[in-house]
Order: C-alpha cells, then sequence, then structure tokens
C-alpha cells in the first residue's frame, strides 16, 4: 500500500526486525493503569494502538500487574520523581522496575507524554530492557497557532484547507480532528488557538462557541486546551457597542461577560490570543491607549478563570522609518505594566519570519513580562509548500542566541522559558503549516517542521539533528545509510535555501504579497517601507541595511555585547552582515572575496546545492516508500528551477548597481 503520509510519524509499522521484535513482545505483554483519569485512559489507548502495531500482536489491559508476565504500568502519582522543574506537572518518567516498565507522571498527561515516548524507543530502535529516562517540559504553554478563517482558507497555508468544517460542526466531528490531536500530543502540544490572528468577531457569537466546544472536547483527553485569536473591535460588530475603549465600563463588562460565557461552555479554555493595532487590525491606540491597558482589560475579563492573553508585538505600521524597531519602541517602554496573566508573544525576528534574522531585540529588553517565543512552521518566506527547508536550524538558531543582557548565557531559550527572569508562566508558539491535504504539510518533507517545533517547545536543548533522525526513523525508514543521508540533506537544507535565496543578511526581497520568489527590483514601485531597497538598499557603493549609529541605529536596540559582536562590519559575522552594514560592492571579506564575488558565489553555490539535495534523495529511493520518494523528487525539480530563478534574478538584478562581472567560476563562457 503506498504511504500517503496520513500517519504521519505515528506509523507503529511492524518492527521488521525479528530480534528486536521478539524483546519487545515479552517486555510489554500486558498494561495495567490506575484511576479513571481521562488523559489516563487517551495514554492506555494509545499505548496498546501503538503496541499492536509495531509488535504484530495485541496487548491486553489488565486491572492490575500479573506475577507471571511482564508488562507495563502507567501510574499518575503525584510526588512522581520526574526531572526538570519542580512546578510541572507534565513530566514523567521511564523505568525499569523488576520486571515491568514503569511509567509515572503527576498527571494524566504526563502519563501520555510517557507513553509516546516509550513507544518513540521503539519506533526508533533503541533497547527497553532497563529503561531510566525522565523528562519535563522546559515551556509551559506549546501551542500550535492556526491561521484559519471561518470560510475555510488559511492565511498563509500551503496545504489545501482549513481542517476545521465550521459549516459541519458541532454535530459532525471530523475523524480528523482527533488524528490531529493525537499527532500534537506525541509530540507535547498542549494548546491550539485555532483561528487566524486577522480574527473574525464571528467566534465569539453563541453559534460559534458551541463549534469551538466540540473541538475543545476532541481535544481535553489528548492534553490540549483550545484558544481563540480574538477581533479587537468585537464589542462594537457583535456587541452592540459604539466603542472598543478598553477603559469603557461597558466594553469591560462586555468582555467578561463574554469571558463567563465561553468558560461556562469550555471549562478549560486556555484564553485569548490577540494581534492590535497592527496592519490595520484595530486595537487600544484607536482609542489613545497603549497595548498594556488593551491586554490588561482582557485579562481582567478572564478574571478567576484559568486563562491567559497573549498579546502579540508583530506591530508595524506604513511609514516607519525602520520596521526592525517598532516592536521594540512601542513595548519596551511598557515592562512591568502587563498584569500577571499576560504574554507578549515576539516572533524570532525583528522583520517577519524571514529565511535568516538576527534574534527579535525584545528578548531580554522585557525582563518584568513573559515573553512568548512565536516561529513559523508554514513555510510563508521559505519556498511554501514546493521547498525542502528543514526548520529545526532556524528555531535553534534564535534560541540558542545569546541576548547578553544579564551576561553571557541569557539565551533567548532562557528569556522564553522563564528561567532568566523568573517568571511563573512561559510559552512558545508555532504557525500551524498543516492543512487539509492527505499528508497534513503538502510538502511531505513539512512534517518534520510540525515534529521539530514540538520536540523543541518541550527540550529546547535537543539538536536539530537528533531530532531530524528521530524524525526520520519514524517516518521514512529505518535503514541507517538513508537515515544519515536524509538527515545531513535536511541539516544543511535552511542554509542551502539562504544561499540562494538572501545570502550575507539579504531580506525581505521577495515576491510582494505572495512572498514567493525573487522581487528586489520593486525598489521602484510600491509602498515606500515595502519596496525591496527600503530593505537591500541597494546603490552604486555598495548594499546592505546601514543600522549601525550612522544609519537607522537599530543596533542601539540590542545589548552592548551583541551591539560590539555586529557593529563592525569587519566582524559581523556573514550571516548578519547586511542586516546592519551597508558594504561596499569592493569590500573584501573575510572569506577573501569581494562583497560582490561573495554574494555571487553564494547565489551559486546556493543553487547547485539543490541538485546536490536532488542526488542525495535519489541515492535513498530503495529505503523509502516509492510514491513518497517520487513526489519529492518532483518537488526537489521545482526547487531547482526556482534556485535558478532566484539566482539569475537577484545577481542580474544587483549587478545593475554593481557594475562587476560574474565572477569567474560561475560566468558563462563569453
Ligand atoms: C505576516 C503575514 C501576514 C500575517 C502577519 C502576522 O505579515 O504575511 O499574513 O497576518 O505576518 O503575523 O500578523
Amino acid at each position: 500500500v503506498a504511504d500517503d503520509g496520513y500517519r504521519l510519524w505515528l506509523k507503529y509499522d511492524l518492527v521488521a526486525d525479528a530480534g528486536q521484535r521478539a524483546q519487545y513482545r515479552s517486555a510489554a505483554q500486558f498494561i495495567a493503569s490506575n484511576g479513571s483519569d481521562a488523559v489516563l485512559k487517551t495514554a492506555t489507548t494509545e499505548l496498546q494502538r501503538g503496541l499492536q502495531g509495531l509488535l504484530g500482536q495485541p496487548v491486553p489491559l489488565l486491572a492490575k500487574a500479573e506475577s507471571n508476565k511482564r508488562g507495563i504500568l502507567l501510574l499518575i502519582d503525584a510526588s512522581a520523581n520526574v526531572s526538570g522543574s519542580s512546578a510541572s506537572r507534565a513530566g514523567f518518567r521511564i523505568s525499569t522496575q523488576g520486571r515491568n516498565i514503569l511509567v509515572t507522571g503527576r498527571s494524566g498527561a504526563g502519563i501520555l507524554y510517557g507513553v509516546f515516548a516509550l513507544l518513540r524507543q521503539m519506533q526508533t530502535g533503541q533497547a527497553i530492557a532497563s529503561l531510566n529516562i525522565s523528562s519535563s517540559p522546559r515551556i509551559q504553554y506549546r501551542l500550535l497557532n492556526h491561521w484559519d478563517n471561518p470560510n475555510g482558507t488559511v492565511e498563509r497555508g500551503y496545504a489545501g484547507s482549513s481542517i476545521w468544517k465550521w459549516n459541519e460542526l458541532p454535530q459532525r466531528l471530523d475523524p480528523r480532528y482527533t488524528d490531529y490531536a493525537r499527532a500534537n500530543a506525541s509530540i507535547g502540544l498542549n494548546g491550539v488557538a485555532i483561528n487566524n490572528v486577522n480574527a473574525s468577531a464571528r467566534y465569539l457569537t453563541p453559534e460559534y462557541i458551541e463549534k469551538v466546544k466540540a473541538l475543545a472536547g476532541v481535544m481535553r483527553p489528548y492534553g490540549i486546551r483550545v484558544y481563540l485569536s480574538v477581533f479587537w473591535a468585537a464589542p462594537k460588530v457583535i456587541g452592540g457597542l459604539k466603542t472598543a475603549d478598553p477603559l469603557d465600563a461597558q466594553v469591560k463588562q462586555w468582555w467578561a461577560a463574554k469571558a463567563d460565557e465561553i468558560y461556562q461552555q469550555i471549562p478549560d479554555f486556555g484564553g485569548f490570543l490577540v494581534k492590535a493595532n497592527s496592519e490595520g487590525e484595530p486595537g487600544p491606540q484607536d482609542y489613545g491607549r497603549n497595548h498594556a491597558e488593551g491586554a490588561n482589560m482582557l485579562a481582567t475579563a478572564l478574571g478567576q478563570h484559568d486563562g491567559i492573553v497573549m498579546w502579540r508585538a508583530f506591530v508595524y505600521k506604513a511609514g516607519s522609518a525602520d520596521r526592525f524597531k517598532q516592536a521594540y519602541e512601542e513595548f519596551k517602554p511598557l515592562d512591568g505594566q502587563f498584569s500577571p496573566k499576560v504574554l507578549v508573544q515576539v516572533k524570532n525576528g525583528p522583520i517577519d519570519f524571514q529565511a535568516r534574522e538576527p534574534f527579535h531585540p525584545l528578548f531580554g529588553a522585557m525582563p518584568q513580562t513573559p515573553l512568548v517565543l512565536e516561529v513559523q512552521l508554514t513555510q510563508e518566506y521559505l519556498g511554501m509548500a514546493t521547498h525542502w527547508v528543514y526548520l529545526a536550524p532556524l528555531f535553534k538558531e534564535c534560541l540558542d542566541s545569546d541576548t547578553q543582557t544579564k551576561g553571557p548565557g541569557s539565551t533567548v531559550a532562557r528569556v522564553v522559558d522563564g528561567s532568566l527572569d523568573q517568571h511563573r508562566i512561559s510559552g512558545i508558539a508555532g504557525v500551524a503549516n498543516i492543512g487539509t491535504d492527505r499528508n497534513w504539510t503538502g510538502h511531505p518533507m513539512g512534517q518534520a517542521n510540525w515534529y521539530a517545533f514540538g520536540r523543541l517547545a518541550w527540550d529546547y536543548t535537543l539538536t536539530s539533528k537528533a531530532i531530524a533522525t528521530e524524525w526520520t526513523k519514524m517516518t521514512l525508514t529505518r535503514e541507517p545509510q538513508a537515515v544519515a543521508t536524509i538527515v545531513d540533506v535536511m541539516d544543511k537544507s535552511r542554509d542551502i535555501y539562504v544561499r540562494y535565496t538572501t545570502p550575507l543578511g539579504l531580506h525581505h526581497i521577495m515576491g510582494q504579497n505572495i512572498h514567493y520568489g525573487p522581487e528586489p527590483w520593486l525598489a521602484e514601485a510600491g509602498r515606500p517601507d515595502w519596496t525591496a531597497v527600503y530593505y537591500h538598499k541597494a546603490d552604486a557603493e555598495g548594499l546592505g541595511f546601514n543600522r549601525t549609529a550612522t544609519g537607522s541605529n537599530a543596533l542601539a536596540l540590542y545589548s552592548p555585547g551583541v551591539q560590539q559582536a555586529w557593529g563592525d562590519p569587519k566582524t559581523c559575522p556573514l550571516n548578519y552582515l547586511l542586516w546592519f552594514h551597508h558594504v561596499g560592492w569592493q569590500q573584501p571579506l573575510r572569506t577573501g572575496r569581494t562583497l560582490w564575488n561573495e554574494l555571487a558565489t553564494r547565489y551559486y553555490t546556493g543553487a547547485d546545492s539543490v541538485t546536490w539535495m536532488q542526488q542525495r534523495w535519489a541515492s535513498v529511493q530503495p529505503a523509502v516508500d516509492a510514491a513518497l520518494h517520487a513526489d519529492v523528487t518532483a518537488r526537489l525539480e521545482i526547487q531547482r528551477r526556482e534556485a535558478l530563478w532566484w539566482r539569475d534574478a537577484c545577481v542580474l538584478y544587483f549587478q545593475t548597481y554593481s557594475k562587476q562581472p560574474i565572477p569567474v567560476p560561475f560566468a558563462p563562457p563569453t
């Protein structure tokens, strides 16, 4: 049977190695669990289901352990000894106890995560003879953000339509909702904001709350809470009020009543996600109020309910001198003014999910406010569903960046997990890349980005390669040489994409609106704050955005150590060079090449590397499913053509400024 990708990394095909299968079989002769917790029940069912597939035989569920057999015990234990943050109820321990494997956790969710970890051991071919694994999530709120609209479209979605079928809810629950919840739980995610941040007010109507309630009912047994993106002006649009001013008594009352109404239907509702005063969305500034006044009003509306407000810092307007600085300028002064239920959600970089960005300067700059890191799994600027780009290296690059705001080691990860500033709550959000395509993500390799996000949200110390290896073994093949080859391609894919699209720190030079393909020549058209020249600043002298003190001075938003590292074009890492410096075409770089030659070299070698990806992929053909192999092969062919398109468009366009020949190894013969 051809693999259509629907089962993601939860395939549970029969363990092929007979010896290993026998070992697993002898260790898993029964399952026993305590209590009636709904999530614990899910854990039991998932374990049975997984083992049935992997071992090729049913594993009975017993009321208690049987002394003459080996089995797996699932036990909720309030005092379970799980590693990591002592506050986490979601941690688990898997250990060998006498003849049995014991999975303990402080909650049903902990056991569920433990069960998926145990299954993963078998899916990736690890021994289970003497286990001692303990793990806790480093970040508390681990969410997917869906940019799904009520009409079924998905903003920046490239994998079909929205999986939520609003016209069928609440009566019909598509089985896909459950499969979606399983996939999320299996990688440790515990929250879903189900609708677009450019939110429709509709979701707050009684009609939709009933539908959302039905979805929440599917998610609950998987330990997942549902959140809503809210439209700021909802009190006007659906509430009949004349204003949406957060300090207006009627507005406050409206939101409080709305929160009560939601919690009556959905007692474990997660809270609100808000995009306000950004890209034309309404917000508190329309009434002369600031973001904190808006966010705090919603936090107050949540009252005693166990919910949070995730207030987005992605703000910019036409006409700002350097968009890089706007979020910082609006939010930094508000540090200390947000109520304890508010987290400010910050994109990984200051512009907008570019293929490579320096970390957002707000990280480390708001010590009194818990900051949610928002990354994008959907490949808006990263080749949509045709380019193979594994994003864990991008996520890691941000998480590992050292803000230096409290000395060396003040990484973005430690800002986000709350440990740097001792926050009680912490969060991370990934903009989902899934849709109704049979394989969920359009590009089969896009599944790895969903997977990697969950794994890093749980434990950002995992390496990109380790995650890629797990995923490949669970999803594509267990053949060691093929695994190594695929992981190698994944590991390099993001750097390759950067090279043929935006090398050396170029950014925002893609097609306007669609955000696909090259369009650096927008210089001459469009809105002044959007045009590419605004970002790449090509002229007769050189290339790059001067963000030092002689330019926009955005560099000054970072701590002194970071300014020092990036402030001198001679020592600035080449990956960030044109983010911060306008560099002469003939300026020699550390590579020994001039800027122009280095730029051209990267475009050419980047595009050539796609051919390398094709060759590597061709070599694994015998080890992976034929249909899937053909699908990726075809997408790689598109990627190759488009890498050439990017290369030629950008090199030829920038050449009109540099007036330099294409360097020798790449220039066509004259
Ligand atoms: C990007 C994206 C928009 C989205 C916005 C956001 O600008 O192109 O579609 O609405 O980010 O994150 O709010």
